[in-house]
C-alpha cells in the first residue's frame, strides 16, 4: 500500500482526451476545430466537470496518421486553425480552470517536414545524421530485421542517398536519430516554445522507441515463431525499451520541472508490458509523472483479472509516483464494444457505468476519451471509401491491425444531423457518425437522470469531494474475486468502500470482512444516495455501491 507523499494537481484531476478532427466542427467543414473545442468547453467544465483536456496533436501534418506525423511542430494544423486559436483556447480553457495538454510526436517526423526533406537529400548535408539511415545489407536488401508495427519490414529505401531509413510505423513517419544532440535539442527547444506559450504539459507519443541500438543488431525472434513478418514473433530488444531511453525521458522532465505545475505523461508502448512501463516513472521518480500503460484496454471483462491487474500495479508503482488509468483511447475499440462483445451481459449501460466506477476510484489520475461519458461505442460499419486510417490501412503486409476508425467517429452532441457536430450545418462530417446518435447523445442523456452521462457526472463529483479517492490508498477486501470486487480506499479521516457485482443475473451474498459501522451511501443504483445503511449481506445484480464514512 503506498502513501502519497507529495501532493500534485493532477492527483485529484480528471483528464479528458479529445481526438480533435471528431470533436467539434465550428467553421462547418465537417472536420473538428479549436474553436469548436473552445465553444464545448463550458460542456467540459460545468456538465461533466473535468479539469485537463489532453489533445491528439494539432500541429501542422499531411495527415497521412492523422496528425501523428507532423511537418511543422511550431505551428497549427490549418484543418484546426491557428495559432492565435490555440492561444484563445488556452486562455478559454484556462479561465475555466481546465488545463491544456499536448500530444508531442517525437520519435518520428512526417516525410514531409523539412529536416526529412534535407536529411534524404544526399549523405552529405547537415541534417543527414538526423533520421537512422543504414547502408542495404551486403548483397542488397534491408539493414536488418527489425519490422514495422503497423506491417512488414521497417526500413524503406531512398535512392537519392542509395540507403534505407528506419520507421516504427508507417513508411512516411520515419524515426529520429536521438543519438545526434543536434536533433535532442531541436526537440527540446520545440518542448520549451509550447511550455512558454503555457501549456500545462505533454503526453509523449510512444515514448519508449526513441532509442535504437546503434550498432543495429538484429532482434532475436520468438520461440517457435515461424511468420518473420509479424512484429509480435520477435522480441524487440534492440529497437524497444533500451536503458538509453531514460536518458532522453529524465532530459526532457529537467525541462518540465523548469516550469510551474506542469505534467509529462508518456505512451509506454501499447504492447510493453505493466513492469517495463512503470520503470518509466525512472529510479528516483525522475522520468514520467504518469506512464500510460493498458491494463485496463486489454482485460476481459472480468472481475478477477481486473482486480490481478489493480494489485500488480499497485505493487510495482513506486513510492512516491501515482498510477494512471484509462478505459479507452484513439488506438483501440472502445471498451464497452469489448466488453459487451466478450461477455454474456447485454446491458451496456450496466457495464458502462461499473467501468466507471472502478476507473473512478481506483487510486490513480483517470483519462477519459471523448464520449465515453455518454457510451459510445465502435462504429462497425464504415464503408472502405469512408476510411481515415490511412497509417495503418496502407501500411505495406500490414496482417494483423485492424483501422482504428470505429473508434473516432464524430462526439454525439444531440439528435439533429449529424448529431450536431458541425452545430447544425449540413456538412458530411470527417468520419461517419454512429447510427445510434438519436439514442446516445449528450443532450438526451443530460435530460435522463438515469443515463451514463449524469452517472460520469455524480462519479466526477463524489471524486473530486473525496479526500480518500483522490489521495487514499487502495486496498482489496476480496482476494479470489469471482463475481464481483469490493475494496477500500482510505485516509485518516476518510473511508471509501466500493462494491461492484459482475453478475448480470443473479444477486450475490456478500462476503466482504469490514467493522461494523454504519456506511453513507454516495452512489448506488440500488440505494437511495445519501441514505445511511448497515453493510448489505447480498448485492443485487449488477450493484454498484460506493459507501463513505468519516473516521
Ligand atoms: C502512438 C499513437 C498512434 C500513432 C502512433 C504513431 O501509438 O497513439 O495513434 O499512430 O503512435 O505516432
Amino acid at each position: 500500500m503506498t502513501k502519497i507523499t507529495q501532493k500534485y494537481w493532477w492527483n485529484n484531476s480528471v483528464i479528458y482526451q479529445i481526438y480533435p478532427l471528431t470533436f467539434a466542427d465550428a467553421n462547418g467543414d465537417g472536420q473538428g476545430d479549436i474553436e469548436g473545442i473552445i465553444k464545448r468547453l463550458d460542456y467540459l467544465k460545468d456538465d461533466l466537470g473535468i479539469d485537463a483536456v489532453w489533445l491528439s496533436p494539432i500541429n501542422k501534418s499531411p495527415m497521412v496518421d492523422n496528425g501523428y506525423d507532423i511537418s511543422d511542430y511550431f505551428d497549427i494544423c490549418p484543418v484546426f486553425g491557428t495559432l492565435d486559436d490555440f492561444e484563445q483556447l488556452l486562455a478559454e480553457a484556462h479561465q475555466r480552470q481546465i488545463r491544456i495538454i499536448l500530444d508531442l510526436v517525437i520519435n518520428h517526423t512526417s516525410n514531409q517536414h523539412t529536416w526529412f526533406l534535407e536529411s534524404s537529400q544526399s549523405q552529405n548535408t547537415p541534417k543527414s545524421d538526423w533520421y537512422l539511415w543504414q547502408d542495404p545489407a551486403p548483397g542488397g536488401g534491408f539493414p536488418n530485421n527489425w519490422l514495422s508495427y503497423f506491417g512488414g519490414t521497417g526500413w524503406t529505401y531512398n535512392p537519392q542517398r542509395d540507403q534505407y531509413y528506419f520507421h516504427t510505423f508507417n513508411e512516411n513517419q520515419p524515426d529520429l536519430n536521438w543519438q545526434n544532440p543536434d536533433v535532442r535539442k531541436a526537440i527540446y527547444d520545440i518542448i520549451r516554445f509550447w511550455l512558454d506559450k503555457g501549456v500545462d504539459g505533454f503526453r509523449l507519443d510512444a515514448s519508449s522507441v526513441y532509442s535504437k541500438d546503434k550498432y543495429f543488431r538484429y532482434n532475436p525472434v520468438k520461440f517457435g515463431a515461424t511468420d518473420q513478418n509479424d512484429y509480435n514473433n520477435f522480441h524487440h530488444i534492440y529497437n524497444k525499451d533500451l536503458p538509453e531511453n531514460h536518458q532522453i525521458i529524465k532530459e526532457i522532465r529537467q525541462i518540465i520541472d523548469e516550469y510551474d505545475e506542469r505534467i509529462l505523461i508518456g505512451e509506454t508502448f501499447i504492447d510493453s508490458r505493466l513492469y517495463e512501463s512503470t520503470v518509466f516513472y525512472g529510479v528516483n521518480n525522475d522520468e514520467l509523472h504518469l506512464p500510460l500503460t493498458f491494463e485496463f484496454p486489454f482485460s476481459p471483462w472480468y472481475p478477477g483479472y481486473l482486480q490481478q491487474e489493480i494489485e500488480q500495479k499497485e505493487r510495482l508503482t513506486p513510492p512516491g509516483a501515482s498510477p494512471t488509468y484509462f478505459l479507452n483511447n484513439h488506438d483501440i475499440p472502445r471498451h464497452l464494444s469489448r466488453w459487451v462483445e466478450c461477455s454474456l451481459c447485454t446491458n451496456p449501460i450496466a457495464i458502462a457505468k461499473a467501468a466507471a466506477t472502478i476507473l473512478l476510484t481506483v487510486r490513480g489520475t483517470p483519462v477519459l476519451y471523448y464520449g465515453e461519458e455518454i457510451g459510445m461505442v465502435n462504429h462497425l460499419s464504415i464503408p472502405p471509401e469512408k476510411a481515415k486510417d490511412y497509417a495503418i490501412n496502407e501500411s505495406r503486409d500490414n496482417q494483423s491491425l485492424e483501422s482504428r476508425d470505429g473508434a473516432r467517429t464524430p462526439m454525439q452532441w444531440d439528435d439533429s444531423p449529424n448529431a450536431g457536430f458541425s452545430f447544425g450545418k449540413l456538412v458530411e462530417p470527417w468520419l461517419p457518425v454512429n447510427d445510434n446518435y438519436l439514442e446516445v447523445n449528450v443532450k438526451k442523456e443530460l435530460e435522463d437522470p438515469d443515463s451514463i452521462l449524469n452517472f460520469y457526472r455524480d462519479l466526477l463529483k463524489i471524486r473530486k469531494n473525496s479526500e480518500a479517492l483522490c489521495y487514499g490508498t487502495w486496498k482489496t477486501l476480496i482476494h479470489y474475486p469471482y463475481e464481483h470486487l469490493a475494496y477500500i480506499r482510505e485516509t485518516e479521516k476518510e473511508q471509501v468502500l466500493v462494491i461492484i457485482n459482475f453478475s448480470y443475473e443473479k444477486p450475490f451474498e456478500i462476503d466482504v470482512k469490514v467493522s461494523e459501522n454504519k456506511w453513507k451511501v454516495w452512489l448506488s443504483n440500488v440505494e437511495e444516495s445519501g441514505k445511511i445503511i448497515d453493510l448489505p449481506e447480498t448485492l443485487q445484480p449488477f450493484e454498484v455501491s460506493i459507501l463513505g464514512k468519516k473516521l
